[in-house]
This record gives C-alpha cells, structure tokens and sequence, in this order.
C-alpha cells in the first residue's frame, strides 16, 4: 500500500511535530484535535519549526508556505474518509485512545492504518477496540519529532505484514529510521532510557548530587548525552515521564518502581519548561528552590534513604541491564537496538573530549562484559535488586564471551 494523506489526531508538541514531518516529505495532513488553543498551538509550533529552517537558509519563504498550505487544522473528522493513515498522539491513557480509534473506525475507508504514537501502552489493546485490529500497530517518534530520527515501528501479534511493510517504508519517507520493534512495555528505547531517568531522580532525592551536578555528569562534557536527564526530562514533559514511570513499574515490577520524587514532581504540576516548572525554574532552567524543599519533606519523613553516592555507572548500568534483558527477550536485535539508541535519544559517548556516538550494546563491549557484570554486582549489594545482572550477561561472561577484547561479546569484531 501507498500513503497519500495522512491524518495525526492530538495536537500536542508530538502531534505539530509528526504532521511538521510529514510535511516536509511533501505529504498532505489533516491535524484535528478537540480543542481549538491545542490546534492554534500546533499551528504555531509547526510554523517556528519551518521558520527556523527559512531563517538558517535552508528553504525560501516560497518553500515554507507550500509546506504550510498542505496542512489542514480542524475539530472535525471531514476529510478523513479518504486518508491513508492516521497517527494518534492522544494523552497517554488507554481509555482515550481506544475511545478515538472506535471513533476513526467508522469515518476510515477499511484499509485505512491505524498508528498510534503511544510511548509505552499496549498496541494490541489499542486494536482489540477496533474492527482493523490487523491495520493498527505503533509508530513511535522520539521528541523533538522533527529532529530525532528514529522511529520505532511496533507491530502486534495481529497487525499483517502489508500494514508493517507500508508504515516501514512511510517512516522511510519521512527521512526517519525506521526500527521493528517487538511489543512489550515501553517498546525499545523508552524501556531502557526509563531505568536511567528513574535513577537519576532516587539519587536526586537521596542527597547523593543535585540536578546540576548530575546533568553535567551525564551531559556532552561528562558522559556524553546530548543533554543531562533532568534538562531531558523538563523538555520531554515530566507529567508524560510520570506516566510512563508508573505504566513501566506495573508491569515490570520492582526493577523499576518508580522514585517516590516522581510523584511529588508530577503532584506539584512541574511538568518542565512548557509550564515553566519542572525539575528547574524557567525561563532560564534555573536550580529550583521548590524542588529542594519537595526533596527536604520526602527526607524527613523518611521516605526516601539518604546519603546514597552518586555515580555515573549507577545511572548507566540499569540502561545496559535492560539492553541485554531486550537481547535475551528478542524485543529487537542487536545492531537495532545499539542504532535505536543512537537515532532515538542520540547516545554517544565522550572519549577525551571527542563524542563518539555508540549504542549501549556496543558500550558494554568496549568496556568489556566481565566489568560491566563486577559494576552491576556491585551497585546490586549496595542498592538492592533493581541491578541484579541479566543472565545473558552472566551466561557471556561464563562463557568467555567479554566484549571487544575477546572479540565477541554482544557483537562480533574482527579487529
Ligand atoms: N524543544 C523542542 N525543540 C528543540 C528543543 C526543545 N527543548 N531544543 C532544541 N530543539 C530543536 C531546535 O529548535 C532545533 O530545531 P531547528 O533545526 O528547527 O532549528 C533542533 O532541535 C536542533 O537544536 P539545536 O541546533 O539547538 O541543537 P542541539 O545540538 O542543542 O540539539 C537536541 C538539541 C536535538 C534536542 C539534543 O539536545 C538532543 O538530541 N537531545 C536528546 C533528545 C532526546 O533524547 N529525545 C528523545 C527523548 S525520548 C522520547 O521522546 C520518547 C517519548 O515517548 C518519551
């Protein structure tokens, strides 16, 4: 099948960002939402968005109105009988989502894919809504939609081959990367970035460094992240983090219980720089009195423990755990999972000065599988479980298989 017209349904910063995209690949799109402030926002959002590249030089004021002109805002579903695909980017709540595609359903040609943007919730629970459950699968775009260049593709066990052949190539003309993912919570990426933001918030609230400290630690001049997951999070939103915290928590269980600081946060309504709160003040992404004094309370309550260390590794090591949870499990294969890390939240790593991007996989190798297990080992005797070790790592490291000095570890190396 072929897409001529798109639709997105919820116009938030992801839904602008999506229909932005589609744009710009020259496609027409019909952004609808229920609420006509949300609409005029996307349409501001995707007009900055095309400003921008007019004012770096890179299209003429003639260019951008074209792109602009193949964009239809509405309330309504007019127009969406004959459209090719729709992507929703609706509020993370399933309840919400099935209530728009039972809604899609009737005013779809039958042919018509279903994609939902959902960062974490069940596809096949989506489509069991539908009367297309076989035309309805997951097409993941990472924030900003307009920059980040994968795009995760989720089929699930009932979606058919010509709907994830179609939307494969579709992401592709959209100048994306696209990358199959098996559905499980969270999909691939946002299930091993979210042990990594979670234990940065555990150790924010157990004294072991503030937000500063750990986002420049983590950030290009520390680790090598494009940005440090507090700066991360107030961009991604933090009510969304929230959710899919909680989502992750329930049904992967105490690996990722989610910090009790999340709640506090969420409660507060510091869901980042769009609300001019979140784990800093803005406009600016000031330190936040605010949130030292949430941190004060959980602490003498005895909430939460206190003077834990911060480390790097503690905040990688859950990442690479779960990389290799995801190997073992088969949720993507390994070169996949290493490029979804890179394309979806450009991991690389600072090696003296120079950031070398690198997925988590291939991190692992190079700092050898043996040391990532004693690293993991560790953290786990004093931290608790939530570091236990993979058995794919442990039955590696048995097995001699450490990485780029062994040459094989995750990967194979012929030198
Ligand atoms: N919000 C929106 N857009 C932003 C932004 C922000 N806070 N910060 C930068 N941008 C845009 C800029 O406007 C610019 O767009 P333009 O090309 O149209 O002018 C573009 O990003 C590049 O910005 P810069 O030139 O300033 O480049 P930087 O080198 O500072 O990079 C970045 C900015 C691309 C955001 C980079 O910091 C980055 O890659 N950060 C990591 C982002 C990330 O991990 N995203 C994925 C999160 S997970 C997710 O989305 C899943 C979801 O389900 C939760």
């Amino acid at each position: 099948m072929y897409i001529f017209k798109a639709a997105v349904v919820g116009a938030g910063a992801m839904g602008g960002g999506i229909a932005q995209v589609i744009t710009y690949a020259g496609l027409p799109v019909i952004v609808k939402d229920i609420d006509e402030k949300q609409l005029e926002l996307a349409r501001k959002h995707v007009e900055g968005i095309y400003q921008s590249r007019v004012n770096k030089g890179k299209m003429t004021p003639g260019q951008m109105e074209e792109k602009l002109g193949l964009i239809e805002y509405t309330l309504t579903y007019d127009g969406f009988d004959d459209v090719d695909i729709v992507i929703e980017a609706v509020p993370e709540n399933m309840k919400i989502k099935q209530a728009v595609f039972k809604e899609l359903d009737e005013v779809c040609n039958p042919d018509c894919i279903f994609a939902s943007n959902t960062s974490a919730l069940s596809i096949s629970e989506m489509a069991s809504a539908t009367k297309r459950p076989h035309k309805v699968i997951g097409m993941h775009f990472f924030n900003p939609a307009h920059v980040m260049k994968l795009v995760e593709i989720i089929p699930s066990s009932e979606t058919d081959q010509d709907t994830i052949d179609t939307v494969e190539q579709f992401a592709q003309e959209l100048r994306k990367i696209p990358v199959i993912v098996q559905e499980c919570p969270g999909f691939l990426v946002n299930r091993l970035l979210m042990p990594y933001l979670n234990e940065a918030v555990i150790a924010l609230q157990e004294g072991a460094a503030t937000t500063e400290e750990i986002d420049a630690a983590m950030g290009r001049e520390g680790f090598g992240w494009p940005m440090g997951p507090f700066t991360l999070m107030d961009m991604l939103g933090n009510d969304v983090c929230y959710h899919v915290g909680e989502y992750l928590s329930s049904k992967y269980g105490d690996r990722m219980e989610a910090a009790a600081l999340f709640k506090e946060i969420f409660d507060a309504g510091r869901f980042g720089e769009k609300v001019g709160a979140g784990w800093y003040d803005y406009p600016g992404g000031g330190h936040s009195a605010a949130v030292d004094e949430l941190i004060k309370k959980l602490q003498e309550e005895g909430k939460v423990k206190t003077g834990t260390k911060f480390s790097v590794d503690r905040l990688m090591m859950p990442m690479l755990n779960e990389a290799f949870m995801c190997v073992e499990e088969g949720i993507a294969n390994v070169n996949d999972i290493d490029m979804a890390c890179i394309a979806g939240i450009g991991m690389q790593v600072n090696k003296d000065g120079e950031l070398v991007r690198m997925g988590p996989l291939e991190y692992a190798d190079e700092l050898g599988l043996d040391v990532v297990l004693e690293k993991l080992q560790a953290l786990e005797k004093e931290f608790g479980p939530r570091f236990k070790p993979a058995d794919i790592l442990v039955k590696k490291v048995k097995a001699g298989e450490l990485g780029k000095k062994t040459k094989r570890g995750f990967k194979e190396y012929t030198v």
